[in-house]
């Protein structure tokens, strides 16, 4: 997720400041997220935790990339994204949150 987050700032125009800004922060947000699913892992601690917080991150970032399809087939957002791409990442984040237990219909 943080790959998708942060390929996702990189193909959008210069100009959409804010999407940017927020793809950004998901990516550090997943980054912390790996690190500490890591450090649980290699210490054998309870992950349930890094668990919860990846599927509430998980949805969030669903949603941005839900919305963000949206906005590229209604040429409301300005970028180098095709929407097909757009409609994969949000694809890989749903399928994660399967992974996870959250599957939606
Ligand atoms: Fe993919």
């Amino acid at each position: 997720m943080a790959e998708h987050a942060k390929f996702i700032a990189g193909l959008l125009d210069p100009s959409e400041e804010a999407l940017i800004e927020t793809a950004r922060m998901f990516g550090r947000e997943f980054d912390e997220l790996t690190a500490m699913a890591r450090q649980a892992t290699m210490h054998t601690l309870d992950i349930s935790s890094v668990t919860a917080e990846s599927r509430e991150k998980t949805a969030r970032l669903r949603d941005f990339k839900e919305a963000g399809t949206k906005g590229l087939l209604e040429c409301r957002i300005q970028s180098i994204i095709i929407p097909l791409l757009g409609d994969h990442v949000l694809r890989e984040a749903n399928h994660f949150l399967c992974i996870m237990g959250i599957c939606q219909n």
